[in-house]
């Protein structure tokens, strides 16, 4: 037997049981694709479940308001997939009357929806003849042909996709890709993997030549930047300040408290001496009663340093400046806020360590 005989007999006795699996509709298909994008299986699992609950068609979603979508999304991160999923299901239903498009290359014009997604959908859905090949897919091929181009090269990708599109079978290419992803997420696994129980290792280069740990080769190492960030929680003991985010940075389109960020770390005495604190809080005579330790909150390619001021203001100003509004602290819950932030407010009382009395 080849590889794609062997990869699918094994996907007919072992394959996982999803929820997004089994389905032919392109909507849910392209849902779930788009919350696995960058997101591990487990932790997508139950936002999808809640995702086709709340919005079981593309025209429910492209109904619900932007900031329902992006507090549904609340913990996913890479927030702009949840922008570009809520435009793109407007697009459907407004101007493609709900029915999404039925091919490869359509699909491609989707905000989103790149060269993987288009070949999930086209291929799950339509059972199109086009390969979909996502971390896992390359992986497995570069261990077992003993590609060692680093597959983080458009010449590795190329030389990896020239040889799955040998080995994709035309009448089964839902099954092939999906086949794939599972064998990679339960047998070809990153680390652990499975050789003693894999079907392939006999013709496997990487198990031949004891290499597995070596493939696939990755060449870059992305940088990863500091910031520091300074969050105002400004009460009266009944309300507090938010602000959306506008820019085209991490978190757009989530709430947060005011912000300060520095380009070093800072101390607390600092603080209060920028320039920004001081026109935040002008005349309203702020009082920092209390501070958080540093936390440090990883993201993919960014590290950010964060600590809570708990401030208390003389007088509670109806907007704090532009673009900040007052809301009742009770209904913070209510915004989509990063993650970070709401972690942080689970344990607020812990993590208040340092008591201010006299500052500023
Ligand atoms: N990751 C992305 N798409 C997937 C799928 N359809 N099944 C399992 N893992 C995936």
């Amino acid at each position: 037997m080849d590889f794609t005989a062997i990869l699918l007999h094994w996907f007919k006795n072992h394959q996982r049981n999803l929820p997004w699996k089994g389905t032919a509709d392109p909507y849910k298909i392209w849902l779930s694709e788009i919350i696995l994008q960058q997101t591990r299986v487990e932790q997508g699992y139950d936002y999808y479940l809640r995702f086709v609950q709340q919005y079981p068609t593309v025209k429910v979603l492209a109904a619900a308001p932007i900031d329902e979508v992006l507090k549904l999304w609340q913990g996913l991160g890479y927030y702009s997939r949840a922008r570009n999923l809520h435009y793109t299901a407007q697009i459907i239903a407004n101007e493609f009357k709900g029915k999404f498009p039925t091919s490869y290359k359509s699909l491609l014009n989707l905000k989103g929806v790149g060269e993987y997604t288009a070949a999930a959908i086209a291929s799950f859905a339509y059972n199109e003849a086009v390969v979909a090949i996502d971390g896992n897919g390359y992986r497995i091929l570069s261990r077992f042909f003993g590609v060692e181009t680093p597959i983080d090269t458009t010449t590795g990708k190329k030389e990896i996709y020239a040889l799955v599109e040998e080995l994709l079978p035309r009448k089964e290419a839902g099954r092939f890709n999906q086949a794939l992803m599972d064998f990679g997420s339960l047998v070809c696994t990153p680390k652990n993997t499975q050789c003693a129980a894999c079907p392939l290792s006999e013709a496997c280069f990487a198990f031949n030549h004891a290499k597995v740990a070596a493939l696939p080769i990755k060449s870059k190492k992305v940088a990863v930047r500091s910031r520091y960030f300074h969050y105002f929680i400004v009460s009266d003991g009944h309300y507090t300040y938010l602000h959306k985010r506008s820019a085209n940075d991490i978190w757009k389109g989530l709430y947060e408290f005011p912000l300060i960020e520095t380009t070093a770390p800072t101390e607390v005495d600092h603080i209060i001496e920028q320039q920004l604190f001081k026109s935040l809080f002008g005349k309203y005579a702020p009082k920092i009663t209390a501070y958080s330790q540093v936390i440090k909150h990883q993201l993919t390619h960014q590290r950010l340093w964060t600590r809570f001021y708990a401030i208390k203001l003389d007088a509670m100003p109806k907007r704090l400046a532009k673009d900040f509004c007052k809301v009742p602290i009770a209904q913070i819950e209510t915004y989509s806020i990063p993650r970070l932030i709401d972690a942080f407010l689970e344990k607020k009382a812990g993590q208040f360590l340092f008591q201010k009395k006299c500052l500023p």
